[in-house]
């Protein structure tokens, strides 16, 4: 059993969080909720309190007694302090140390481990101040969860969806196990980092409705992307057309050309590290058809330019990210070409992986991490493992 002092912050996700409450309590976790005064537009203290079973707190001057329960004793009377959802002006006064009502005062008080499941409105998630408030937050060892990406309240799609009640229970259950020393969710050795990350294919167009494209599906850098951002990372992932959904916590910018590709990268600099996961395209086409091409002239003869190599652009530039790391798909002679790509490309790292079986789009990889230090061979893990142990090497590379 361990007691979360819930505080809900005004949004229209705020209904989550009376249903987060059923979820925690059915798993025998009490919990005293704290609603802010935006909070209360969206849900009643009284929904709160009949859910909870406890009284709900939404005031300083509620707490009338302070011998009783002052506010440092309600911050520290819990095991968790959770907030949920938390909006961009929470975050922002929480990064601030602004303690300027119940929530803010109990988050500035409180000596407990501290989690954030924001939701917001995408650009307000997307906006520098945020990022940068979550950024201060995550480096301080406040554990952030989400926001998912989906459709919003507001008409607008992208990231800042508050997860699922269940899901966030789920996040949160190793910071709760009965009578163990809490500790937070994973460790955040990125905290702090900016970590940029590009996955997928890229499109290239012949005309308006054909493209050159290759099989990647993107899994193994959107692993890599949500395993970054689960290590404390700010993450920006720069996604060539894939059908996946953008992991949590992450800053994800769509593409569809290398070329776009290569704009969205540079734009995002600086970053401490870079990871290029993505198949690029090597070559586009001259002069894509301007109109749909016709079966009735023959046979077209298409004519390519070279794409802009992103690895090799990252590496010469006075930004350079301090670790640089790039992928080398191949079908033969595995080793010896990445090696000779590492050389070729001046990157740190090659993460090597022979991709004449199904990897491209399979759930597994076998790979080689090919450093100045030599080559190593991994052994043949899920892409989500693959993904955990490049992050775990990655920090301790730039700690
Ligand atoms: O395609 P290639 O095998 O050369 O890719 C090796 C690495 O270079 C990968 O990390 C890939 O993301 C990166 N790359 C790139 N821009 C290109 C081609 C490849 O960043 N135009």
């Amino acid at each position: 059993m361990s007691r979360i002092l819930l505080i809900v912050g005004g949004g229209i996700a705020a209904y989550k969080a009376a249903e987060l409450i059923r979820h925690a309590r059915r798993a025998g976790h009490p919990v005293t909720p704290v609603l802010t005064a935006g909070g209360a537009h969206f849900v009643t203290p009284m929904s709160l309190a009949a859910l909870a079973e406890s009284p709900v707190y939404t005031s300083l001057w509620d707490l009338k007694d302070e011998s009783e329960m002052g506010h440092i004793q309600l911050s520290r009377a819990a095991d968790l302090v959770l907030v949920c959802p938390a909006t961009a002006d929470l975050l922002a006064k929480m990064a601030a140390g602004i303690a300027d009502d119940l929530a803010t005062t109990l988050l500035l008080a409180t000596d407990k481990p501290v989690v954030v499941a924001p939701a917001m409105n995408v650009r307000m998630w997307l906006h520098a101040a945020t990022q940068a408030n979550v950024a201060t937050l995550r480096a301080r060892g406040v554990t952030v969860l989400g926001p998912d990406e989906g459709d919003m309240a507001c008409g607008e799609h992208g990231p800042g969806r508050l997860p699922e009640p269940d899901d966030i229970l789920r996040r949160i259950a190793p910071m709760l196990e009965p009578d163990a020393a809490i500790s937070p969710v994973e460790a955040q050795p990125l905290a702090g980092r900016h970590v940029l990350v590009t996955a997928g294919p890229t499109h290239e167009p012949i005309d308006p409705v054909r493209v050159i494209a290759n099989r990647s599906s993107g899994k193994q850098g959107f692993a890599i992307a949500a395993a970054a951002a689960r290590a404390g990372a700010r993450v920006t992932l720069v996604a060539g057309p894939v059908a996946l959904p953008t992991p949590g916590g992450v800053a994800r910018i769509d593409v569809e050309t290398a070329q776009q590709m290569a704009d969205a990268v540079l734009a995002a600099l600086p970053a401490d590290v870079a990871i290029l996961v993505a198949a690029v395209a090597d070559w586009r086409i001259a002069n894509p058809a301007a109109t749909k091409m016709k079966k009735g002239g023959g046979p077209p003869t298409l004519a390519f330019a070279p794409n802009p190599d992103i690895l090799a652009t990252l590496a010469e530039r006075p930004d350079r990210p301090r670790l640089l790391v790039g992928f080398a798909a191949e079908t033969d002679d595995v080793v010896a070409n990445a090696t000779a790509k590492r050389a070729a490309k001046k990157a740190d790292w090659i993460v090597a992986n022979d991709v004449s079986g199904d990897v491209m789009g399979g759930t597994d990889n076998r790979v080689h991490l090919v450093s100045a230090a030599g080559v190593e061979d991994w052994p043949e893990a899920s892409k989500d493992a693959v993904a955990a142990q490049l992050i775990e090497r990655i920090a301790k590379e730039i700690a």
